[in-house]
């Protein structure tokens, strides 16, 4: 391993000592704020659901900060299965990169343990009914069949996302519930080191490639997208239905409706374009990948690119 490469796994090692927090600190004794909105405006696009009374809307907010907590529970669940794989290539090699990825593998399991906590304080405070779309099992056992460059290129594009979304809209969010906001800055700070070793371990997988097998990643990427956007859709189905609920009024058909096309909006914007678009995710990708390749993967995603905050 060339030098300035291992010195990167050795600053992501220090960084995470450095970060380090205990669940317990963070969530012991406290509770959300149900007067305060969770998710905020600029990735709820709360603006654009129509209809809606100022406490309906902080009602969606807070439901679009659970389901946000809930999908990265799911989402970890793959990703740090997928760490634990990539450690076999360091077991009886680089000691550096082992520990860099271990402690990686631990914080999403630490991580995921917060939310799974989070979901029971919301379940103990607000309305019954809830429902979270896939099992994190069989989701992380589905993603881990894909070619492995497919499967980091996915991590890689989740982890610049959620660094993405707390820059720019949790941390300015100064209505937010602050215990919410407590817990998106704490994983973010750990959050800040998988991103860089995301990276390392995509462009070392990608540089022992032959051109078919990176054609399969291409591929494999695609599909596992497509199969975000039809979890989105389960979810965004559910989070419709409950949403009634938690405003204890009926809706209409063409209202349930609408509500599912702008939580699908929505959805799409938090976890799928927001996180292709980033400038990184797109440098990363054009040092792989040659034009017809780029082509073909904005080509699958252009259905979805609407799916981004309406210009003011
Ligand atoms: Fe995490
Ligand atoms: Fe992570």
């Amino acid at each position: 391993m060339a030098n300035d490469v291992q010195e990167r796994y050795a600053r992501a090692i220090d960084a995470s000592k450095r970060v380090r927090w205990d669940l317990n600190n963070l969530l012991d004794g406290r509770e959300f704020d149900l007067r305060r909105p969770f998710l905020p405006k600029g990735l709820s696009l709360e603006n654009e659901f129509l209809g809606l009374s100022a406490h309906e809307k902080l009602l969606l907010s807070q439901l679009q900060g659970r389901t946000y907590a809930n999908i990265f529970g799911l989402v970890e669940r793959f990703i740090s299965a997928k760490v634990l794989q990539l450690t076999q290539n360091y077991w009886f090699g680089d000691q550096v990169a082992l520990e860099a990825l271990i402690r990686m593998a631990d914080e999403e399991l630490k991580h995921q343990e917060l939310f799974r906590r989070m979901e029971v304080m919301m379940t103990n405070q607000f309305p019954r009914g809830y429902k979270q779309a896939g099992d994190p099992n069989s989701v992380a056992q589905a993603v881990l069949a894909a070619p492995s460059w497919s499967v980091l290129a996915l991590t890689l594009h989740i982890e610049l996302f959620t660094q993405a979304h707390y820059r720019a809209s949790i941390a300015p969010g100064t209505d937010l519930c602050p215990l919410w906001q407590d817990v998106f800055l704490h994983h973010w700070r750990e959050e800040a080191q998988h991103a860089i070793l995301d990276e390392l371990e995509f462009r070392r997988v990608d540089s022992a490639l032959t051109l078919e097998e990176r054609a399969e990643g291409v591929d494999g990427l695609i599909a596992l997208v497509g199969a975000v956007d039809s979890l989105l859709q389960d979810q965004a189905r559910a989070d419709a239905g409950y949403f009634s609920v938690l405003c204890g009024r009926r809706f209409s058909d063409p209202e349930i409706e609408a509500m599912v096309d702008n939580l699908m909006k929505a959805y799409r914007w938090q976890y799928i374009v927001s996180g292709v678009t980033e400038p990184k995710f797109q440098n990363v990708l054009k040092d792989m990948l040659n034009d017809a390749q780029l082509e073909k993967i904005a080509q699958a995603l252009s259905p979805l690119a609407y799916a981004k905050p309406n210009e003011h």
